[in-house]
């Protein structure tokens, strides 16, 4: 069987996800351990901070009858040794069978898929992606209000840095919600993924810079996020921005009746602990998605579980040599024993093709 890669959420089409999600149902609310996965062994690698991703995804290889091994702090690993990711991968791609990792560098985790022979996860890279948080928001949104197409989502607080509505941003395209953007200024959306969910999916956000737009009456889902303090590159940047909104009963009477609160965790102080009672904050239904969902991917991507068209990404990368990626969160400007690649997308712009992100201008040396 050919290797499947969870890179991006662009690696997963609508009748997967929806497949999955199928998969994920018949695993909610277990407390059982299974057998389907007892030969296999997932290992964690973590270069960042996690509670619920990485513990979501023991727990899930756990649930399934499989074996974990986990790196959690990269200060106690080879990596503080000076160890690249590629190496790192090279070698436990030969104790473990599926590798779930969390790296702050944008394009770490299509370095780590090339560098292995078993299925790679990617756990969040830097601000880039986070595709299996993605595919608990969609599922919580799918539980809570019986569908997704039609469904008004506002994405509110630091969508500038925040991985997880970069990717969450284009399922909810692909699959017809409509997205209003509340970000302070400075934060909004990065406007190559505007053109994009435009270009792609014809969506174009509705933007407001507060939580007091009247727009917030239109919405069905309030998916707030965490200023991404980690992130910035100035602190007196961070500081102009810090505590300016925060979600609470109060915005709640200014929103639909029926209107539910998702967040990915952890909430540092845009999110009111009064809300925590009321049957509309689903953030804790949210987390709690994240075991059956990381179940039926695993399970798919080691071929344990039917799910329909699954298919292996298209890698139209080529090797470019003397390039090198602007991009100064690339994993290629960290570690240097990665090959130059580039790709383009529909629009024909030139990308590097670990972080993707768009070469403003392209270093050739001899060129
Ligand atoms: C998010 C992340 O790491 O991007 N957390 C998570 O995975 N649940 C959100 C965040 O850290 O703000």
């Amino acid at each position: 069987m050919t290797r499947l890669d969870l890179i991006s959420i662009r690696d997963l089409s609508n009748t997967a996800i929806e497949s999955l999600f199928e998969v994920a149902s018949s695993f909610n609310g277990t407390r059982k351990r299974l057998s389907l996965a007892k030969d296999a062994i997932l290992t964690t690698l973590f270069y960042e901070p996690s509670t619920r991703t990485r513990m979501s995804f023991e727990a899930a290889m756990l649930r399934l009858g499989g074996q974990v091994i986990s790196m959690a702090d990269p200060a106690a690993s080879s990596a503080a040794k000076g160890e690249t990711l590629a190496d790192t991968v090279r070698i436990v791609e030969s104790y473990a069978d599926v590798i779930a990792l969390r790296h702050p560098r944008e394009g770490a985790a299509q370095v780590a898929a090339n560098f292995s022979a078993v299925p790679v996860i990617n756990g969040g890279d830097g601000a880039r992606e986070h595709p299996t948080q993605t595919l608990l928001d969609l599922y919580t949104i799918f539980r809570e209000k019986g569908r997704i197409a039609g469904v008004t989502v506002a994405l509110c607080g630091d969508l500038k840095h925040g991985r997880t509505v970069h990717s969450l941003a284009q399922g909810l395209a692909r699959f017809g919600a409509r997205v209003v953007c509340i970000a302070p200024t400075g934060l909004e959306l990065p406007a190559g993924l505007r053109a994009m969910l435009s270009a792609q999916h014809g969506l174009h956000c509705e933007h407001a810079d507060s939580l007091a737009s009247p727009l917030l009456a239109e919405c069905d889902v309030l998916y707030v996020t965490r200023i991404q303090k980690e992130r910035f590159a100035d602190p007196l940047e961070f500081d102009r921005v810090r505590s300016s909104y925060m979600v609470s009963r109060d915005t709640l009477t200014r929103a639909r009746e029926d209107a539910i609160v998702l967040h990915p965790l952890p909430r540092v102080d845009e999110l009111d602990f009064s809300l925590d009672g009321d049957p509309r904050a689903a953030y804790f239904r949210q987390a709690a998605y994240g075991v059956p969902v990381r179940m039926a991917l695993m399970a798919a991507l080691l071929g344990l579980a039917p799910v329909a068209d699954l298919r292996p990404t298209v890698n139209a990368a080529s090797p470019t040599p003397g390039f090198q990626c602007d991009n100064p969160r690339c994993i290629t400007r960290a570690e240097h024993d990665v090959p130059p690649m580039t790709t383009t997308f529909a629009d024909g712009a030139l990308r590097c093709a670990y972080c993707e992100a768009v070469q403003e201008e392209v270093a050739c040396p001899g060129c």
